[in-house]
Formats: C-alpha cells, sequence, structure tokens
C-alpha cells in the first residue's frame, strides 16, 4: 500500500485499462467508484470490490458533472480523478467521418476537460489537495500508432483519436500550470500498445519496438498508482511512457 485511503473516480474502468486501475487503486487502499458507459460497469465493480459504480456517458457533460460531483457529495471528499474512457476510430484518412471526428474529441479530450473541472471545483480546491491523471497515447506524441498503409488504408489509431490525444497531454500542461498552487497535480500516462478490447485485432507492428510485445493494462496502473502517490508530490505536468519504447522506434 502505497497511499492513504482515499476517494478516487476512474472513468472507462468497466474494462481494459480502466478496470487494471481501479484494481490498483483498491489494492493501494483507496475507495474507487467505477465510471462508464457500459452497462458490465456494476458487474465489474461487484467483481474487484470497488465502493460503487456509475453507468454515465461522459459526452454528455451535465451528466458527467453531476456523477463527480454526486462521489464527492457521497463520500464528503475527492482525491484522486482518472480520465480513462476512450474511443479509437481506425477510419483511412479519405474515409474520416465527421461522426468519428466528434466522438473520439468529444470522448477522449472534451470530457477529460470538464471532468477535471467538475472535481477541482469545489472539492480539490476546498481540500487544498488533488490527484488528477489523464489516460492519453503515445498516438498523441507520434501521430498515431501502428504501420502506416502505404496505399493509404485505415487500420492504425485514427486522425481524431490522435489529434484528441495530442490534445489531452497539452490540456493536463495547462491545468498543471493552473491548479499547483492549490495542492492538486495533473499528469498524463501515455501508454503504448497495450493488450486490452480497444486493441483486439488491430496491427501495431510490436516485433519491431524495443521490448518487442504487448503491454498489459497493469503496467499502465503502476505509472497511475505512482502519479496519485506521494512519492510524486513534486510531478505535475507531466507524461509517463507506458509504450515499450514506442516513441523511439
Ligand atoms: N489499448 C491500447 O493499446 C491503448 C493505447 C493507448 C492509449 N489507450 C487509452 O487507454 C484508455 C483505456 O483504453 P482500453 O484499451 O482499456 O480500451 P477499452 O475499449 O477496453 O475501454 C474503454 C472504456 O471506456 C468506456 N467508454 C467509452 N466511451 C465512453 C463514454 N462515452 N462514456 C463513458 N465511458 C465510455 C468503454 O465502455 C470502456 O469500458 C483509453 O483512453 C485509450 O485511448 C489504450
Amino acid at each position: 500500500m502505497n497511499t492513504d485511503s482515499r476517494t478516487a473516480i476512474v472513468t472507462g474502468s468497466a474494462q481494459g485499462i480502466g478496470k487494471a486501475i481501479a484494481e490498483r487503486l483498491i489494492a493501494d487502499g483507496n475507495e474507487v467508484v467505477l465510471l462508464d458507459i457500459a452497462d458490465h460497469v456494476r458487474q465489474t465493480a461487484h467483481e474487484i470490490k470497488a465502493a460503487g459504480s456509475l453507468q454515465v456517458d461522459i459526452r454528455d457533460l451535465e451528466s458527467l458533472r453531476a456523477a463527480v460531483h454526486g462521489v464527492g457529495h457521497e463520500h464528503g471528499r475527492l482525491d484522486i480523478l482518472v480520465n480513462c474512457a476512450g474511443t479509437c476510430g481506425r477510419e483511412s484518412f479519405e474515409e474520416l467521418s465527421p461522426a468519428t471526428w466528434n466522438r473520439d474529441i468529444e470522448t477522449n479530450l472534451t470530457a477529460t476537460a470538464f471532468a477535471c473541472q467538475a472535481a477541482v471545483f469545489p472539492y480539490m480546491r476546498a481540500q487544498g489537495r488533488g490527484r488528477l491523471v489523464n489516460v492519453a497515447s503515445v498516438s498523441g506524441k507520434v501521430g498515431g500508432i501502428g504501420p502506416v498503409d502505404p496505399d493509404g488504408g485505415g487500420g492504425r489509431s485514427g486522425a481524431a483519436y490522435a489529434a484528441a490525444k495530442a490534445g489531452t497531454i497539452n490540456l493536463t500542461r495547462w491545468i498543471a500550470r493552473q491548479v499547483g498552487t492549490w495542492g492538486i497535480t495533473c499528469n498524463t500516462v501515455a501508454p503504448g500498445p497495450i493488450a486490452s478490447p480497444m486493441a483486439a485485432g488491430a496491427d501495431y507492428g510490436v516485433g519491431s519496438l524495443p521490448i518487442p510485445r504487448l503491454g498489459e493494462p497493469r503496467e499502465v496502473a503502476g505509472a497511475v498508482s505512482y502519479l496519485v502517490s506521494s512519492d510524486a508530490d513534486y510531478t505535475t505536468g507531466a507524461c509517463i511512457h507506458v509504450d515499450g519504447g514506442s516513441v523511439l522506434a
């Protein structure tokens, strides 16, 4: 256990990386509430012994704000917010649609901004302490991961996703600069190819990476655990790659 018992929300935690983050934060001794659009969020919460679950579409910003404030109200505090929910279109540039663009920007970037806002005001600012962790992607560093099809086909993480995750990394820096004097840190974890439902069936060309395999969700969770611990009290605006060296390739 490397943290005192605190109240945390993890979005996108019905499965995959978000579920692993929630499990790790629970193992660290925190009270964790799962938040996800999926029906099975409740079952996941039961399975991993979470403090609660909320079925919310984070693209509905009013519902998102109400959910975050509801957790703060019920627990009397809100210490940790991990924004992990995401969607990843894989259309080619030619076939990229406004619907995919809007979905991936709203889910990955817009909701992250407003969830952080709802956590800071009023709870984290009033407490004089808080931890915000946003899950981006190395797609936001290198313009999408996976081999490029020379004929223009899709398959690798798409344009909207790459743009949203780059935005998440700089949004995190902007928030970090604002909230530091309030005792709040804001950091990004940028995974590379991780074995999860989102990655199923995608070709990431992992054989050419410095660490030539897919990562595990628990390896992303370890970075989040560090960033919300007191060991990271002086770390803000950072972006930790958990990517097998993807950005070096
Ligand atoms: N798997 C990878 O290779 C990889 C790589 C880099 C970054 N990431 C990022 O990690 C995060 C977790 O991804 P994952 O691999 O676990 O994917 P996943 O698809 O398994 O999980 C994503 C979760 O987000 C939830 N979600 C999607 N839209 C939502 C909405 N509108 N409201 C609420 N919840 C919503 C889904 O229901 C799901 O439970 C995402 O932000 C993703 O972009 C994943």
